[in-house]
């Protein structure tokens, strides 16, 4: 059976830990792994603009034997003259993986629904699964575990970040809290996901819009842009709307004393982070943005190995 990764929740809480350790052993020996000697394909499909996704993606292709094809929005037949499920059924004939940013959740589902080779979220509006494998390899390599610790997102509760940080820190036996405004919710059903999974692993989910509350002892703290791809016309009202959300030093401050500070990037300085906290000593986001390349190799392995 092919194994997809649409969201954090395709994996168990095992697979995320294999998937995290393969990531920590391939930084350590980057070319010892070729599962995608021949050269295979993989295809990386671009509906919004990208930097990190776009280059490790490539590079991690190319550092996996493999031979990465990018395919930008307008670019194919998809969407505008193609079914996802006819360009599925295309693909898979002649690449090994497909790994596609794109809008909609659900069309993400159905490339997978119809796709014999791994079908990889590279972002949706809804989730950034493939961000958060990062960010736990990040927190793992600077707090040596998971399970156990509290971390602390910060802004807007209903973006793709904070969807997936439900999901995957609650597998990860991670204690997580998001601090967002009332009209800012996560997805109900990551919400109730992270919950459930949450009183499997041993971790916990708080949803509140007490930043306060949710930053009491915090090993990690986490944000992300207000305003994401397709959102543009919204800044204003955004802006405005997250006033007190933005992680300055006085709030990082709230957490604990050796707290690590995340941000999947692009970060808009002056809005959800303060320079000095992006720039200063307890930020780790250079880190995660190489991880990245780290994470999508072993979750490429993982998803071309798995049975
Ligand atoms: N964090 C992230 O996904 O960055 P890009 O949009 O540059 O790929
Ligand atoms: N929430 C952001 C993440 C960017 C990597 C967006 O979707 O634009």
């Amino acid at each position: 059976m092919v194994r997809h990764f649409r969201r954090d929740d395709d994996i168990t809480p095992a697979e995320q830990q294999q998937i995290i350790d393969l990531a920590i052993t391939m930084k350590a020996d980057p070319y010892a792994h070729k599962p995608l000697a021949g050269p295979k394909s993989v295809a990386l499909v671009f509906d919004k603009p990208s930097t990190r996704t776009r280059v490790s993606f490539s590079v991690g292709v190319a550092d996996l034997g493999g031979n990465p094809l990018i395919i930008q929005a307008g670019e194919s037949q998809l969407g505008a003259k193609e079914s996802i499920a006819d360009t599925a059924r295309v693909l898979e004939r002649m690449v090994a993986a497909i790994v596609w940013r794109t809008f909609a959740q659900s069309d993400i589902d159905e490339m997978a629904a119809h796709s014999t080779v791994p079908v990889i979220n590279s972002l949706s509006d809804d989730f950034h699964p493939c961000q958060l494998l990062a960010d736990l390899m990040t927190i793992r390599e600077h707090k040596g575990r998971l399970a156990g610790l509290t971390v602390a997102f910060v802004g807007d509760g209903s973006s793709n970040m904070a969807n997936s940080y439900l999901v995957a820190c609650a597998i990860a036996g991670i204690n997580v809290r998001i601090a967002t405004p009332v009209n800012y919710q996560p997805l109900v059903e990551a919400h109730e996901t992270a919950t459930r999974i949450a009183g499997e692993t041993g971790g916990s989910v708080l949803v509140t819009d007490a930043v306060a509350d949710a930053l009491v002892d915090a090993d990690v703290v986490v944000t992300d842009t207000w305003i994401s791809m397709g959102q543009e016309s919204e800044k204003e009202k955004r802006v405005a709307d997250f006033a007190g959300y933005g992680v300055t030093t006085e709030l990082l401050a709230a957490a604990k004393d050796d707290a690590i500070f995340l941000h999947c990037l692009p970060a808009y300085r002056g809005h959800e982070v303060d320079a000095e906290v992006i720039d200063g000593p307890q930020s780790v986001v250079w880190d995660a943005a190489e991880n990245r390349l780290h994470a999508q190799k072993a979750l490429m392995h993982f998803l071309l190995t798995a049975s």
